[in-house]
C-alpha cells in the first residue's frame, strides 16, 4: 500500500497561519484561462466501478471530446483507511490512466462524508439536531463544524492530498468539500463556538442585549453563558418559531461563519502547497439560503455550481437562468458548471427524462450565462447506493447512447466556439441585490405568508427574461455606478450606510426600484422607528403609515392607465403608499384603498425612483412595468422576443455574441439583424431566423 504518515508538519501549519495573518493577496485563477482549453467533462468516480472498466470509460470520455474529470469528493475512507493513514494508489492508477487520455483532473476534499471510523473515535464530530439527538452515520453532511477533532482531520486529509497530488499528472485544480451548507448542529461545541463567535462581534454583554432587543418577554441575558441557541426553525415550517429575531439573525450568520471557516483551512492549505498551480473552486447550489456565497466565494478562484432545471415540466427554465446570474454575481466573474443534468434526476424517485435537445440548450443556457466550462453528474448511473435513480450520460447498463452522444456534441461544438467566447462574459445595466441579510431575516419570520427574497427578485427577472435583457444578481457592497437600472426586491434590511448609497445612486441618474418590505429593518434586524420605505422615503417620494397582508381568499385590483391595459390582481401583500411628491404609475380599484397608489415613480436628483407596494398575480404586471422602468432608465431592448426564447449577450474586447435558445418544443421565429455569422451552423443571418424545438443559435454581432 502506498502510504505515509500525517502530512503536515508543525512548521507549515505555523507558516499557514502566518501567511493568512499577513493578508497576502495572490492573483485568482480563472476556469478558461488565456492560453488554455474549456474545460468539458464529466463527474467521474473510479471506486464505483472494476477497474479494467476505467480505460473503457476514459477512452469513452476522449471520444466525446472531454478533457477533465471531478474526482473522490466521497472518497475519505478510500484515501484514509485509518487516521493518518493514507492509500492514494489506486487514484495514482487511475491518474495515469487519464492522462494517458489527456484527461485532466479536479480533485474534491473528501470532507462532506466522514468515514465510519470517525464517527467511531470521534463520535462527537457528528452533529447534533435541535432535539437534541445525534445524527446517525450513514448519510452524508453529517459532521459538526465546531468540532475539533472534525476540523483537524480535515485539514490532514487535505493537507495529505494536496501534498500527494501536487506535482501528479493533469491535476489542474481542487474543489473544497461538496455542496457547503448544513448541518446545522445543536451540540454543545456549537454552542460554545456561538458564544465566543458573539464575544467577538459585540464586545459586551450590554451591546449584545440591546441589539436583540432583550427587553422584550425579560430576555435580558446577564452573563455569556446565559445564552443559548435559539430556537429559530419551526418543526414542520406550519407555526412561527418563537426565538427572539435577533438572536436568530446572528444564528444563521454564524452558521454561515461556520462553514466559511471550515472551508478556509482547507483553502489555506491547498495554497500553502500548491501555490498558483491549481485554482480552488466549490460546487455551489443556486439559492441555498445557509451559506453567504459571497463569503465563501471570497477564498475561491472562480465558483462553480450545480444546475439540475430538469423536474416537471417541460418549461421555461428562468430559475436556472437567474441562478446562473447570481453564480456570475458572486466573484463578478465567470464560473463553471460542475455538475450538470444529465438525465432523469431523484434519490427515492425520479423525475422526467431529458428529451432528445434539452441536455443540449442547458448547457447553452449555461454558457450564454458565463459558464466557461461543462461537467455533467455524473458519467454514469450508479448500480449502487442512494442515488441508483440520479442518472448520468450512460446508464446502468454503461452503453454511450443517446444522451452521450448529445453531450459529445455540445463538446464539439463548444470546442469550435472556445475562440469566440474566451475573454467574454456579460454584461449588463441592470442590477438586482441579492442580499442574505434580508434572507436571514425573513427566514422564520417572513412578514406576510410566503414572503421570500428569491420569488419576490424571480417576479422582475423573469419579465427582464421575456425581454431580453442582461441583468447581474450583485451583493449590497458591489459598485453600481455602472448600471443605468437597480432593483432591490424584498430588501428588509437596509442600514443607513446602504440607504445614503442607493440615494446617491439615484442622485447620481440611476434609476432604483424598490418594493413591499423594503427598509423595514436595520442591520440589528431591529425594525427602525421610521415610517415606510425608511430612509428611502426621499428617494421614492412616498410614505407609507400602514400595510397589510392579503389572505389567500382576497385580492384588489390594480388599475393603470400607463404600465399596462386593463386589470391587474394584487395578492399577498399591499403597501397603503401615500405620494408624497411622486407620480401615481398604478392605483387600487378599491373603496377603501382608492386614495393610495400601488405603484410610484418619482424624480429625485438627476434619477428616479420606483416604488412598487403589492405583488402582482400576472405575468403582463411586471412585463409592462419592467418596459417602463427599462425606457426610463434608458435602456434599449435589442429584440422583441417570442415567448420561451431566451436572448444573451456575451462580451468581450473582440466579440459580442448573441445567445438565441428556443426553451420550448414549437418552432420559433425572431427578427435578427442581418448579414450577421451564426457561428454553430457557419452561416450568414437574414432578417428572420428560425428555432426549432430546443434549438439555439450563437450570432457574431
Ligand atoms: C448534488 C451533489 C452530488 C449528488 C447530486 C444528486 O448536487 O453534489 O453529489 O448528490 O446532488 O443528488
Ligand atoms: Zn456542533
Amino acid at each position: 500500500m502506498n502510504t505515509h504518515r500525517n502530512s503536515i508538519p508543525l512548521m507549515l501549519m505555523l507558516s499557514l497561519t502566518l501567511s493568512l495573518a499577513m493578508g497576502q493577496k495572490r492573483l485568482e485563477l480563472d476556469v478558461m484561462p488565456a492560453n488554455g482549453n474549456m474545460l468539458i467533462g464529466a463527474d467521474y468516480y473510479p471506486e464505483h466501478w472494476p477497474e479494467p472498466r476505467w480505460e473503457t470509460d476514459l477512452k469513452l470520455m476522449k471520444e466525446a471530446g472531454f478533457n477533465v474529470v471531478r474526482l473522490a469528493e466521497f472518497a475519505w475512507v478510500l484515501m484514509e483507511p485509518s487516521e493518518g493513514e493514507y492509500d492514494f494508489a489506486w487514484l495514482d492508477r487511475f491518474l495515469g490512466l487519464a492522462a494517458e487520455y489527456d484527461i485532466s483532473i479536479i480533485l474534491g476534499t473528501p470532507t462532506a462524508v466522514m468515514p465510519a471510523w470517525v464517527a467511531r473515535k470521534y463520535p462527537s464530530a457528528l452533529a447534533t439536531m435541535n432535539t437534541g439527538q445525534q445524527i446517525e452515520w450513514g448519510a452524508r453532511k453529517n459532521n459538526c463544524f465546531s468540532n475539533d477533532d472534525y476540523r483537524r482531520l480535515s485539514k490532514g486529509i487535505t493537507g495529505a492530498m494536496a501534498e500527494h497530488f501536487r506535482d501528479a499528472p493533469g491535476v489542474i485544480g481542487w474543489q473544497t468539500d461538496n455542496e457547503f451548507a448544513g448541518p446545522v448542529c445543536y451540540c454543545d461545541d456549537c454552542l460554545h463556538t456561538f458564544r465566543d463567535w458573539l464575544k467577538d462581534k459585540y464586545g459586551t454583554l450590554e451591546k449584545l442585549n440591546k441589539s436583540w432587543g432583550t427587553h422584550f418577554w425579560g430576555h435580558k441575558v446577564q452573563t455569556w453563558d446565559e445564552i443559548h441557541i435559539p430556537e429559530c426553525d419551526s418543526e414542520d415550517g406550519s407555526w412561527s418559531p418563537s426565538g427572539n429575531p435577533g438572536a436568530c439573525y446572528d444564528w444563521r450568520q454564524f452558521n454561515s461563519w461556520l462553514n466559511v471557516r471550515f472551508q478556509h483551512d482547507q483553502v489555506a492549505i491547498i495554497r500553502e502547497i500548491c501555490p498558483d498551480k491549481h485554482f480552488i473552486t466549490h460546487n455551489l447550489m443556486s439559492f441555498h439560503p445557509e451559506v453567504s456565497y459571497y463569503d465563501l466565494g471570497e477564498d475561491l478562484d472562480f465558483v462553480s455550481w450545480d444546475n439540475y432545471p430538469v423536474w416537471a415540466g417541460p418549461d421555461i427554465p428562468y430559475r436556472a437562468s437567474m441562478a446562473a446570474d447570481l453564480m456570475r454575481g458572486i466573484k463578478q466573474k465567470n464560473f463553471l458548471i460542475m455538475e450538470q443534468t444529465a438525465g432523469p434526476t431523484g434519490w427515492g424517485v425520479f423525475w422526467r427524462n431529458t428529451r432528445p435537445g434539452e441536455i443540449r440548450k442547458i448547457c447553452y443556457q449555461q454558457l450564454a450565462h458565463g459558464a466557461d466550462g461543462q461537467i455533467w453528474f455524473r458519467w454514469r448511473t450508479c448500480t449502487a447506493g442512494r442515488e441508483q435513480y440520479w442518472h448520468g450520460l450512460l446508464g446502468h447498463d454503461g452503453k454511450p447512447l443517446r444522451r452521450y452522444n448529445e453531450a459529445a456534441q455540445v463538446a464539439e461544438e463548444y470546442r469550435d466556439l472556445e475562440k469566440y467566447i474566451r475573454g467574454t462574459t456579460v454584461k449588463s445595466a441592470v442590477a438586482i441585490i441579492y442580499d442574505y441579510h434580508s434572507i436571514w431575516s425573513l427566514w422564520g419570520q417572513t412578514g406576510f405568508e410566503g414572503n421570500n427574497v428569491q420569488d419576490a427578485i424571480a417576479r422582475y427577472y423573469n419579465a427582464f427574461f421575456r425581454a431580453g435583457i442582461n441583468v447581474d444578481l450583485v451583493n449590497t457592497d458591489t459598485d453600481l455606478s455602472a448600471y443605468k437600472l437597480v432593483l432591490t426586491p424584498d430588501l428588509i434590511i437596509l442600514p443607513d450606510k446602504l440607504a445614503e448609497k442607493l440615494t446617491a445612486y439615484v442622485e447620481n441618474g440611476g434609476v432604483l426600484m424598490a418594493d413591499c418590505r423594503t427598509g423595514v429593518k436595520d442591520e440589528h434586524n431591529l425594525a427602525w422607528e421610521r415610517t415606510l420605505p425608511g430612509a428611502l422615503s426621499p428617494v421614492m417620494g412616498i410614505e407609507i403609515e400602514e400595510y397589510g397582508s392579503i389572505t389567500p381568499d382576497f385580492s384588489y385590483k390594480i388599475n393603470s392607465e400607463q404600465l399596462f391595459e386593463g386589470s391587474m390582481t394584487a395578492t399577498h401583500y399591499i403597501d397603503w403608499i401615500n405620494p408624497k411628491g411622486a407620480e401615481i404609475k398604478a392605483g387600487y380599484d378599491q373603496w377603501h384603498l382608492d386614495s393610495f397608489a400601488a405603484v410610484t415613480r418619482n424624480e429625485h436628483g438627476r434619477g428616479s425612483g420606483w416604488y412598487v407596494g403589492t405583488i402582482a398575480k400576472e405575468e403582463a404586471f411586471y412585463d409592462g412595468l419592467v418596459d417602463a422602468m427599462l425606457r426610463d432608465a434608458g435602456i434599449e431592448k435589442i429584440l422583441d422576443l417570442p415567448a420561451g426564447v431566451e436572448a444573451y449577450l456575451r462580451q468581450g474586447s473582440d466579440n459580442t455574441l448573441l445567445f438565441l435558445i428556443n426553451h420550448t418544443e414549437e418552432k420559433k421565429t425572431v427578427k435578427v439583424p442581418e448579414g450577421k455569422k451564426e457561428l454553430i451552423s457557419n452561416s450568414l443571418t437574414g432578417v428572420e431566423l428560425e428555432l426549432d424545438r430546443y434549438e439555439v443559435k450563437v450570432i457574431k454581432l
